[in-house]
């Protein structure tokens, strides 16, 4: 059950009783390192309380900063803001799991993580290399460790007391099936893509029936024109009800009872994101019943990930 007094302010209580996710979430995909400060600053200003970040970002450092001025600016107690990072496919080995987890709350300046996922299901090979290749320029992949093996020692990293929950991303519900059957701490969250034109409804049901958090990345279709900001179905809703097409896209992921990341980039968009309510109902069904079906992200059929920055 989603907790809601200012729906802004939502937040989804986690399976494990180890608190609540805010729903709305701030996404730290940013390839330039001083906009990552700056957006991360801006976020925290205009209410975000939830940071989704990753190793594979290649900016835990310049969050990790951002993170501790603004929260020290604002007198904003850590218990209060909820923290995310990821495993990359590098690591999936049990004996990378935990220094990867180490170095990653080093970079962000953090003595626990309110979340840890697995970035993806797909092992790369193991070592420093985040994008190993061949010569033939094709992935090299990791057959020798499983996703299980890699989810034990997630498991392990929430028994040593400095990961409060655990989960996955960019998952589908059959790769998903086995892990939940199977672990002895179940995944408190799963990150995908969802949006109106993917709207992931079986796993929805799936993760709501086991109380699982579904954590949308995309909410506004990676922001791409033509898209999901200039559907005119969502617009004339957005005409309609005297807010912008981004903040109708948002609410309908609050509404059905998903937590989102969103990038706004500016403090006026960070304004703008946050400043969210809720719809009318059938204005909600409306979005319920757009037909387009769009998958954006191909990171789920390899591993390599869309929209990250190379080389830094
Ligand atoms: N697990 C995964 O594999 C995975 C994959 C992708 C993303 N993610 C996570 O999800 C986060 C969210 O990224 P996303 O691309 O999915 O977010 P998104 O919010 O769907 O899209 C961001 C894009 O939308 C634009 N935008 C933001 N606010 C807007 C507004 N109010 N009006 C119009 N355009 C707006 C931004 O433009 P400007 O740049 O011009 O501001 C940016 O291009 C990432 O930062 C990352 O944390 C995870």
């Amino acid at each position: 059950m989603i907790e809601s007094s200012d729906f802004r302010n939502t937040r989804i209580p986690l399976n494990n009783g180890a608190g609540h996710i805010p729903a709305l979430g701030f996404g730290t995909l940013i390839p330039d390192p001083a906009v990552t400060i700056t957006a991360t600053r801006d976020a925290l200003e205009a209410g975000f309380r939830h940071f989704d970040c990753a190793e594979r970002y290649r900016n835990e450092r310049e969050v990790g900063e951002a993170l501790q001025a603004g929260v020290a600016a604002g007198g904003i107690a850590r218990e209060y803001i909820f923290v995310t990072t990821k495993l990359w496919n590098s690591n999936h080995r049990p004996e990378r799991v935990k220094p990867a987890f180490e170095a990653s709350l080093e970079r962000l300046r953090l003595s626990y993580l309110d979340l840890y996922l697995i970035h993806t299901p797909f092992a790369f090979q193991p070592g420093n290399e985040q994008d190993p290749r061949d010569k033939d320029g094709n992935v090299i992949y990791d057959r020798g460790v499983s996703l299980l093996d890699t989810w034990k020692a997630m498991e392990d990293l929430v028994d040593g007391g400095k990961c409060r929950a655990i989960g996955l991303s960019d998952i589908s519900l059959d790769q998903l099936l086995p892990i939940y059957e199977s672990a002895r701490i179940k995944p408190a969250v799963v990150q995908v893509e969802a949006h109106p034109y993917l709207p992931e409804t079986e796993l929805l049901e799936f993760c709501k029936e086991k109380d699982i958090v579904l954590l949308a990345f995309a909410p506004l279709g990676h922001g791409m024109r033509p898209g999901l900001i200039e559907d005119p179905v969502i617009s004339a809703i957005a005409a309609r009800v005297g807010k912008t097409p981004a903040q109708v896209l948002l609410a309908w992921a609050v509404q059905r009872g998903t937590a989102l990341l969103t990038t706004p980039k500016s403090a006026a968009r960070a304004r703008e994101n946050f400043n969210i309510s809720a719809l009318p109902e059938d204005t909600f069904d409306e979005i319920n019943r757009i037909q387009i079906r769009q998958r954006l992200n191909e990171v789920v059929k390899t591993g390599s990930p869309g929209f990250i920055p190379q080389g830094r």
